[in-house]
């Protein structure tokens, strides 16, 4: 309805409204919350004339270049400026913004680059766009003290590598995207302090190996994708710090099935969640197989003489009697009832959140080969046993060949939210619903008139 837009138009500045006298030109304003409307408008900068109380301002769909300190006041509370040119940001642009709860400046393709200093004490911002930006690096620090963000959108970037905690201070960290970045590897303190993560976008990467510890803090990871990386294993120790998943998609990665897969091969047996397939790519034989449709025999001449050694430390530490120090002191964590139970026996340490001090690797990722062969012949009875009630009928609730559709609201909002996230009151700013605004022009007006007389 582009009517609607010249209505308002022709009505606001066809009065001359005292109020709306230093609205820029081709922007449209509206009060309580003020609010300065100025998307799509091919502005090469940030127009002159945007009043100094505004709380929301939309820029979006414009030809803006350059953010620098003075443009907008720390009154904001909503900034829009995705789709813009932006190249620079002064690093002072937002110092003091102790409102802003949202900033979008996603789609900036040119930007490439942040300061650190860019979001410092922004503690009420919940919201993160940063999507398209064409960043390939994130420096340190950038988003410290960033407590109150809820959302952080860095997807389609070229993000090659995540500096150790560089979320840190995310605590209220519920959505982080990463996809469609260029990253490789996922360390120890990649996600440290993400306590109240829940969902967490790493598909289209190149993830080559997983950090055993990498998903230490995420208890309350619900989702977490990584499909279509160049993950050839990943120990179900990893998966097995998600106490809370419930969707995880692993598909799309060359897995190698053979006898290091097995503990994923039992992570998965015992996940009461959906996911994906695991189609196997290695060794011979076993290409084009689901890893999830593997059956015990498939991984019986794994059983070689280091397992049955291992049968033999289970059985020792469990008593309790003395930590069992030497050779293989590194797999002594797992035998301590973590592959019968997921770490969630009451008696036995859950998956610690850092190496053991007796731990000889510490720097032991999920892509090390040190930990096949183990299985007991308790575990391969319950194992059987479990079989039946397991294999579950998700594929009909759920289809991961298509992404599950809270995420793709939340994709797709990302690249085109205008229309699905106006801000209650602003209706007017995304000009696609006309009935309320004439309704509280109307009123508006009245009210002027009466002012006037
Ligand atoms: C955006 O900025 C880049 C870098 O300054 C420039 O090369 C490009 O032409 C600009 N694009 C548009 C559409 O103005
Ligand atoms: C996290 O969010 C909650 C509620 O949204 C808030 O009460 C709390 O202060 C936030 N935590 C921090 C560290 O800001
Ligand atoms: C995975 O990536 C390939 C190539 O980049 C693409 O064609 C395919 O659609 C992707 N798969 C999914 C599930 O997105
Ligand atoms: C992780 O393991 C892989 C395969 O064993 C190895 O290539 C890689 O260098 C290891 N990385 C670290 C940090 O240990």
């Amino acid at each position: 309805m582009p009517g609607c837009h010249l209505d308002l138009f022709f009505i606001i500045f066809g009065l001359q409204l005292p109020f709306f006298s230093s609205c820029p030109i081709n922007c449209v304003c509206y009060p309580s919350p003020m609010t300065v409307s100025c998307q799509a408008h091919n502005f090469g900068a940030i127009p002159e004339g945007i009043p100094e109380i505004s709380e929301r301002i939309f820029l979006q769909n414009n030809q803006i270049t350059t953010l620098l300190r003075g443009h907008f006041s720390p009154s904001l509370v909503t900034l829009w400026l995705y789709s813009n040119n932006i190249t620079f940001i002064d690093p002072a642009t937002f110092e003091g913004f102790d409102n802003l709860e949202e900033l979008d400046l996603g789609d900036n393709r040119y930007l490439r680059a942040l300061s650190a200093d860019t979001f410092q004490g922004l503690s009420r911002l919940h919201a993160l766009y940063l999507y398209k930006c064409g960043l390939s690096s994130l420096p340190t620090g950038v988003f410290s003290g960033l407590h109150s963000l809820q959302f952080l959108y860095l997807q389609d970037n070229h993000i090659e590598f995540l500096q150790d905690d560089i979320f840190i201070d995310l605590v209220n960290l519920s959505h982080l995207f990463l996809h469609g970045n260029k990253l490789w590897s996922l360390h120890q303190n990649t996600f440290r302090g993400l306590v109240n993560l829940d969902r967490l976008l790493i598909h289209q990467n190149q993830l080559q190996w997983v950090n055993k510890y990498a998903f230490h803090d995420l208890k309350r990871l619900t989702t977490l994708f990584l499909f279509n990386n160049s993950l050839a294993e990943l120990q179900g120790e990893c998966l097995a710090h998600l106490s809370a998943l419930e969707f995880l998609r692993l598909n799309g990665n060359p897995w190698d099935c053979g006898c290091k897969a097995r503990s994923l091969w039992e992570w998965l047996r015992r996940f009461r969640g959906s996911s994906s397939n695991v189609i196997c790519e290695s060794p011979d034989g076993m290409e084009g197989r689901d890893l999830k449709h593997l059956g015990a025999e498939d991984f019986m001449h794994c059983l070689s003489s280091e397992s049955l050694h291992q049968i033999k430390t289970h059985t020792y530490s469990t008593t309790h009697q003395i930590a069992h120090k030497g050779h293989h002191s590194h797999h002594s964590s797992k035998e301590k009832g973590k592959d019968l139970d997921l770490g969630l026996h009451q008696n036995e340490p859950a998956a610690p959140p850092d190496p053991r001090p007796g731990s000889r690797k510490p720097g032991k990722n999920c892509t090390s080969h040190k930990n096949r062969n183990r299985i007991s012949k308790t575990q391969l009875g319950k194992s059987m046993h479990d079989l039946q009630d397991y294999v579950p009928d998700y594929h009909h609730k759920f289809n991961f060949d298509t992404v599950p559709t809270a995420s793709t609201k939340r994709k797709a909002k990302c690249t085109r939210r205008t229309p699905n996230r106006v801000p209650s009151g602003v209706q007017q700013a995304a000009g696609n619903r006309c009935d309320g605004v004439r309704v509280s022009l109307l009123l508006f007006l009245l009210v002027l008139a009466v002012i006037v007389r």
